[in-house]
């Protein structure tokens, strides 16, 4: 599966504008390529209670998963206050990590932005080494 990087990105940064952020006003926007070619966006959605806030990461996966689809390629992710245009990488918090775990291969590509033009690309198991997965369970 070919990665066009910048198409992601471009949706991640669309998908900023669909935060829900009343608390941090920071706002990140994912966009996540599945093995089947389809992408999957996501945005952060905050909570009053705080605790119930869902990264865009993990929006843009339970999007994907609860209409059946569990095998990705990639994602891509933006983030920086609201407002604005990001100045920073944002890396995916470790909790989004380890739902990628849960889904991903090794070589699950994340794609941390700035802009269509200014990106880095790692690996996931370069981001979460010793990963706790599926396979820790089996016997
Ligand atoms: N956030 C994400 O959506 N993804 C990340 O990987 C990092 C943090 C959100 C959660 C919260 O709504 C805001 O950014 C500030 O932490």
């Amino acid at each position: 599966m070919d990665i066009n990087e910048k198409e992601l990105i471009q949706l991640a940064l669309d998908m900023r504008k669909m935060s829900y952020t009343p608390y941090s006003h920071f706002n990140v926007g994912a966009a996540l390529l599945a093995a089947n070619g389809k992408i999957y966006t996501g945005c952060n959605i905050e909570n009053a209670s705080f605790t119930p806030t869902n990264c865009a990461e993990r929006t843009a996966f339970f999007k994907a998963i609860s209409e059946g689809v569990k095998e990705f390629t990639a994602i891509a992710v933006v983030g920086g206050p609201a407002g604005a245009d990001p100045v920073d990488y944002c890396p995916p918090c470790g909790v989004c990590r380890q739902v990628m775990s849960e889904f991903c291969h090794d070589d699950f590509k994340i794609i941390m932005a700035k802009s269509v033009d200014e990106y880095k690309i790692v690996d996931l198991i370069d981001n979460l080494p010793d990963r706790f997965g599926p396979k820790d369970l089996l016997g």
